[in-house]
């Protein structure tokens, strides 16, 4: 389906995300005919552009990052983009907008369709989404609410900027984005857990002995130093991504593949989310500052990183739930900045069983999200000189072509919005609860400044604080990718 007919205004046109991945990614559904010509997008932001500088900053993008372009597909595409200079906290401004998008919904016949798309400093979307509702920006046809993370930064902040929302957009009508839910092997969870009996039937506490989500990275916090040093990996990373690959990993199976009947699953699991203690952060949470590497400097010397800064910039910790099926199984996390390598990768570790083979090997399910799409069963086999056992590993990679196929991430989520799929968007109840989790460790972590306990300092290039092989609850347990 296609044809959606919309003005779609971005606050934060002039920025990264908007050049790096939202005009590629329009570019694509143009070009793949998953949006006709009857849409346009305001850019707005505070630099003094013009149309046509705007239009020409369109191409660059596009130019940068999509491969086989068609000149006169680019050229068409751009003549969409209109700028508006917008200064968010100006009441003028938003009636100018409104006057634009009105003027553009007649010209390409949009029926009074709008999707807003806040892709800027978060500290502006409650502002912005008051004037929305207070100079009546709202279109005749559908409203649509993209935003961007992070959403709040502890649960009553996040509260109240849903309220803050809530005034203009219902919550059927807010897309909160997670781009890890738009990647390929996270929309691949939930076929792999009820596509097949294999995994289906072993899914629960009596097989799975514990599940490991790692997502590491190689880069630094580089020049994002004043916003991550407010953020830290736990509200950078844990908060949203961790926390929605868990959730696809621990609920319950939905009714049928609807985006309410998952998001409903989503819920009744993390009704069971449980919200550790003091001692328990102190025992299962380890948190980490990177130090200084050849070419880059310790974190603590990071522009803008305050140089006695306690934020952390890799984290490990410990979920559980007592509901779904995987109630009292330990998901363990972890997430870090220069860490060995870049990966994002998922190990269910199987408990050992065997009667007759006392030396089996735990089955591992191994799904890799990135750089690689890939899926690996550690199985055990027979040695082939001699009666033992050894490791088998039956291994699915994607190939160079089907990784070419996979369409980015926003690129998914935003033909999503188009067609009003909700499915791999943050539900706010599901949000609060990650919050709540959140807060918790946020508050174990300010007493421990207080009592002079900072996070550890790990090396560069490695896997963070070794502290972590210390979180796990069985004595025979490691982290599988080590
Ligand atoms: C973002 C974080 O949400 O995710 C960044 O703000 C992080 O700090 C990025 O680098 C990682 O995403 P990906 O897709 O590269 O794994």
């Amino acid at each position: 389906m296609k044809n959606i007919p919309n003005v779609m205004i971005i606050f934060g046109g002039s920025g990264d995300l908007a050049h790096r991945k939202l005009y590629p990614a329009l570019f694509n559904l143009y070009r793949k005919g998953l949006i006709a010509d009857n849409f346009a997008v305001i850019a707005t932001a505070r630099r003094p552009w013009s149309h046509d500088f705007l239009r020409g900053q369109v191409k660059n993008a596009v130019n940068e990052t999509c491969e086989q372009i068609d000149a006169a597909d680019l050229d068409r595409f751009a003549t969409h983009f209109y700028y508006q200079s917008h200064d968010v906290t100006h009441v003028d401004h938003y009636i100018a907008l409104k006057q634009l998008a009105q003027k553009l919904d007649e010209k390409y016949d949009c029926h009074g369709n709008r999707i807003f798309y806040m892709a800027m400093a978060p500290s502006f979307f409650g502002t912005i989404a008051t004037h929305i509702n207070d100079q009546k920006l709202l279109g005749t046809g559908f409203n649509r609410l993209i935003v961007e993370k992070p959403f709040g930064r502890d649960y009553e902040t996040a509260e109240k900027l849903n309220q803050e929302i809530g005034a203009s957009f219902d919550e059927k009508s807010v897309y909160r984005i997670d781009h890890y839910l738009g990647k390929e092997m996270i929309q691949n969870i939930l076929p792999l857990r009820f596509a097949n009996p294999l995994l289906k039937n072993i899914w629960n506490a009596e097989y799975i002995k514990n599940i490991q989500v790692t997502l590491a990275e190689k880069i630094g916090v580089g020049t994002r130093g004043g916003y991550y040093d407010n953020s830290g990996a736990l509200r950078d990373m844990v908060q949203n991504h961790i926390f929605q690959i868990i959730t696809l990993l621990a609920m319950p199976a939905p009714k049928n593949l609807t985006s309410d009947a998952i998001h409903e699953a989503k819920q009744r699991l993390l009704q069971g989310l449980q919200i550790p203690s003091y001692d328990e952060v102190s025992k299962s949470v380890v948190r980490g500052q990177y130090l200084a590497s050849e070419h880059e400097p310790a974190y603590i010397n990071v522009d803008q990183v305050a140089p006695d800064s306690c934020t952390e910039t890799y984290v490990a910790g410990k979920v559980k739930f007592t509901t779904g099926p995987l109630a009292g199984v330990p998901i363990y996390f972890r997430t870090g900045k220069k860490m060995l390598e870049k990966k994002s990768r998922i190990d269910i570790v199987l408990k050992a069983g065997s009667d007759l083979y006392e030396k089996a090997n735990e089955n591992v399910i191994t799904i890799e999200i990135d750089p690689v799409s890939k899926i690996v069963l550690r199985l055990n086999g027979k040695e082939i000189v001699g009666t033992g056992l050894r490791i088998e590993d039956l291994s699915y990679a994607f190939n160079a072509e089907e990784m070419h196929q996979v369409p980015d991430g926003y690129e998914r989520l935003l033909n999503d919005v188009f067609m009003a799929d909700r499915t791999n968007f943050t539900h706010w109840m599901e949000l609060a609860q990650y919050w709540r989790y959140i807060d918790a460790i946020e508050a174990a972590w300010r007493k421990q400044n207080s009592m002079a306990i900072k996070p550890d300092q790990y090396l560069p290039n490695a896997f963070g604080p070794n502290a972590a092989d210390n979180i796990f609850e069985n004595a025979d347990s490691y982290w599988i990718y080590r």
